[in-house]
């Protein structure tokens, strides 16, 4: 049987980083989730296929139910001789606004791609995971989803309810030794932080400084080693000690 990882968002940031990582660490193949930056998706296939890995692209968008089935599901029915072993929610989106100018389609935006989008994908896969009786499903959360961020009730609502999903499944299908754990990363240096006012910002963390996607990478790693078998529906902070 050979043993894949499906990661939504790994184009680019943080979730490139974690499949570049899960491929050199545990050999996986990597099932490469994205939206539209098709050339981004291709040169991260390209850096694991570079590295010795394999992978492949599964472009659909995670807050689509029905693309999400048909791409997903077609995937598993096709391949009888893999399983998804493991699975990053990582897909998200912001888009900040005081929430007295906030559009409601800014509102719902956010919470379809990054709540109900890891709703989408886990729905499809979890039944896969059950029948194998294994799995490690790691959700990408936030720090605004632990404290709250003003200007991101949107992107924190949607990254409470991600911890809370996560501590909900958790007990649902522990005894079916899938563990799903979620991470909430601080200032991490990617494409959604590119805009953000790096000096000012970096004064706040006690490490001054925005931390790497690698630094991220590292804590899913561990969540998917033995090591951590036993831990389920905890919540890793990383964050420069932010918090
Ligand atoms: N960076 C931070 O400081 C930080 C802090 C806390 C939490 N996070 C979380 O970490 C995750 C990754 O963030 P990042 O900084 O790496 O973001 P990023 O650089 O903006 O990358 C976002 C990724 O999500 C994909 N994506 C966006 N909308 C999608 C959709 N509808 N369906 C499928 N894929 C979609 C993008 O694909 P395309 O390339 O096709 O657009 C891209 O691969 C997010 O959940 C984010 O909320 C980030």
């Amino acid at each position: 049987m050979r043993k894949c990882c499906l990661i939504t968002g790994a184009s680019r940031g943080i979730g490139k980083s974690i499949a570049l990582e899960l491929s050199k660490t545990y050999g996986l193949h990597i099932l490469l989730n994205y939206a539209r930056n098709t050339e981004a998706a291709q040169q991260t296939l390209k850096e694991i296929q570079d590295a010795g890995g394999t992978g492949e692209l599964l472009q659909y968008r995670v807050e689509d139910f029905e693309q999400t089935e048909s791409v997903l599901g077609t995937w598993i029915k096709e391949n009888k001789d893999s399983k998804i072993e493991v699975l990053v929610n990582n897909a998200g989106i912001t888009k900040d606004n005081l929430l007295v100018f906030m559009e409601a389609s800014d509102f719902n935006d956010v919470l379809d791609i990054n709540l109900k989008g890891a709703y989408n994908t886990t729905k499809v896969v979890i039944n896969h995971m059950v029948r194998n009786r294994y799995g490690r499903i790691i959700n990408m959360a936030s720090l605004a989803g632990v404290k709250g961020v003003p200007g991101q009730t949107n992107y924190s609502a949607s990254k409470g309810g991600l911890i809370a999903m996560t501590r909900s499944l958790a007990q649902e299908v522990a005894k079916r030794k899938i563990t799903v754990n979620a991470i909430a990363p601080g200032f991490i240096e990617s494409d959604m932080t590119s805009e953000l006012d790096v000096d000012t910002l970096k004064k706040l963390v006690p490490m001054n400084r925005f931390g790497k996607p690698e630094e991220v990478a590292g804590a899913v790693s561990f969540l998917v080693s033995d090591s951590a078998s036993y831990i389920t529906g905890e919540v890793i902070n990383i964050n420069g000690g932010l918090s």
